[in-house]
């Protein structure tokens, strides 16, 4: 069997948002220049693979998830010319390219749509259309086809007037969902792929891939939005297979956004043997703050819940040969350590920053950071709606006002649940505009980008930037991080999350103190005789009775 532990546990992939990352040319908005430019800094870092976020033509409704041609560069990130610039220099520091590919829908901007708005049977057949009831008028278009709800708030139907059909979109109305049971639409799709590896990337994220098998019969559902019908629908391991195959990327390293989905089926998309991913996004862990499994209700992070969630991944998909993506955050979360953890002192961030990182950077798989992730960057102190960008946002501060909630609560519940928590601008250094642009910024910049800033923290030895440094470079030396096997252990306290890697005779503990208190963490002779082998407190030593740990202290203990 081939063994993603050798290929993938020594990789580590850092995530760049192009609008957020570096502006090169005074718009306000990062692009594909910017990138370049920043590529010292990158390899300085130690990471492997950009994956980097959608830079094709677009309206840009979802920032760049609603393609219009994936075929060609949007201009406000550049041009071709400046993407095989990228390609090469990237090349040059060591560091491969995957990029992101959006085949659930495309934006109703692209041609394909455009002809099926025109009636062109063809491409109607492209797209997940059903007929209106024969009196449906645009201001009385009837029922919906199904009562599901679209990620991004409202129904996940359409309804076109021209056409009297519905439409359908999981998520923002101009993002109309592909019909994946059209064989000419997964051959356009696959051609999507040759054209992007011709050009020499590494490889390849794809989007809410989980989503793309749509079931045979329109049904409503009477439990929830209507997820459970398409999630890990009917054909989607058959369609991977496919676009795997007919592509040739099955030995390029690719990774699959898996929304709502099982370990049985991330099993099925990672383990080698079933020719799909290489690896897996899942996002269980990225609940346990949501009160009833609801997003835009807050509760504090269950951390018991927390670990019996990386405790069934991590030892599931090892005992059944996947391969799993690690990852606290991305463009679509809050920024982690003002979600998990205490930034309102220098001290509480930086231990809190530093921990979270410990905790999956040792664990088995392969971890992700997420732009400004190395720096410690927080959710930003936006003081009102307006200066918010993002659709979800904008929808759902409507939508929770018109369940009740008053304008404050709104806001507060939006302001911690934001994507745009994790969407502004990287903190280069401690100027105005944080060193990101020379204009003005296309969202605001977090006022703590005068400290929290990758001047100040690439020279400080003592720095989160330094500390993550040392944990990439931890990864690439210690072979039981990259390929050995994982077991959850039995902890003291609620806050605390733990678990032992083991090769051959080498052994390592890591355990997390969650909290802002002192705890007992693992039993009287743990970890006796450890050598210590990562700490965020300054005066750790060798321990041989019961583990305690202070606030938000991890450590990690070897033994060889
Ligand atoms: C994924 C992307 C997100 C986008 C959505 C629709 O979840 O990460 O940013 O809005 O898919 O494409």
């Amino acid at each position: 069997m081939a063994n993603r532990a050798r290929t993938l546990g020594n990789k580590v992939v850092y995530q760049i948002y192009v609008r957020s990352f570096q502006d090169s040319d005074g718009d306000g908005i990062g692009d594909l220049r910017g990138i370049t430019h920043r590529l010292d800094y990158l390899e300085h870092l130690g990471v492997d693979y950009l994956w980097i976020t959608p830079f094709f033509v677009s309206p840009q409704n979802d920032n760049g998830y609603d393609v219009a041609d994936y075929r060609a560069v949007e201009p406000m990130f550049g041009t071709m010319d400046d993407f095989d610039e990228l390609s090469r220099e990237a090349e040059a520091h060591g560091i491969g390219l995957m990029l992101d590919m959006v085949f659930n829908h495309t934006s109703t901007s692209h041609e394909w749509f455009r002809r099926a708005l025109a009636g062109d049977p063809r491409y109607l057949a492209y797209y997940k259309f059903v007929d209106a009831a024969p009196d449906a008028t645009a201001e009385n278009p009837g029922v919906p086809p199904t009562n599901w709800v679209s990620k991004f708030g409202g129904s996940a139907w359409e309804y076109v007037p021209s056409l009297n059909k519905w439409y359908l979109h999981l998520f923002d109305k101009s993002q109309a969902d592909l019909d994946w049971d059209n064989p000419e639409v997964r051959a356009e799709l696959v051609d999507v792929v040759r054209f992007w590896k011709a050009k020499g990337v590494s490889g390849f994220r794809f989007d809410v891939v989980n989503l793309i098998s749509k079931p045979a019969v329109w049904e409503d559902d009477h439990e929830g939005d209507g997820r459970r019908f398409y999630t890990d629908g009917p054909h989607v391991h058959e369609y991977l297979q496919e676009l795997v195959r007919e592509s040739g990327i099955d030995d390029m390293v690719t990774v699959g956004e898996m929304s709502s989905t099982s370990i049985d089926n991330c099993v099925r998309y990672t383990n080698p043997d079933f020719h799909e991913l290489s690896m897996a996004f899942s996002f269980h862990h990225l609940k346990v703050d949501y009160l009833n499994g609801d997003k835009w209700a807050l509760k504090d992070p269950d951390i018991p819940e927390l670990r019996a969630i990386f405790r069934d991944w991590q030892e599931q998909m090892t005992e059944q040969g996947g391969w799993n993506a690690l990852f606290w955050s991305n463009h679509d979360q809050p920024r982690p350590n003002s979600r998990f953890g205490d930034v309102s002192t220098p001290d509480s961030w930086r231990r809190t920053s530093e921990l979270l990182g410990t905790c999956i950077h040792l664990m088995r798989g392969t971890p992700y950071i997420y732009q400004g992730e190395e720096l410690g960057m927080t959710n930003p102190d936006f003081r009102s709606i307006d200066e918010y960008r993002d659709v979800e946002s904008k929808n759902y501060y409507e939508i929770l006002q018109e369940e009740g909630k008053s304008a404050e609560e709104a806001f507060r519940i939006v302001s911690e649940r934001s994507r745009d928590d994790s969407r502004t601008p990287v903190q280069w250094d401690a100027t105005p505009t944080a060193g990101f642009t020379t204009s003005t910024p296309w969202i605001g910049v977090p006022s703590n980008h005068v400290t929290v800033n990758a001047e100040a923290e690439v020279a400080d030895p003592s720095s989160v930037w330094s500390f993550y440094q040392g944990l990439i470079r931890l990864r690439k030396t210690e072979p039981v991080i990259q390929e050995g096997d994982v077991r959850f252990l039995p902890v003291l306290s609620d806050a605390v999350i733990a678990y032992e890697r083991t090769l051959g005779s080498t052994r390592v503990v890591v355990a997390c103190n969650f909290s802002g208190d002192d705890v007992a963490a693992l039993a009287a002779g743990a970890v006796a005789d450890g050598e210590v082998l990562v700490a965020n407190y300054a005066d750790v030593a060798a321990e041989r009775g019961e583990l305690r740990l202070r606030p938000y202290e991890v450590r990690a203990y070897v033994w060889r």
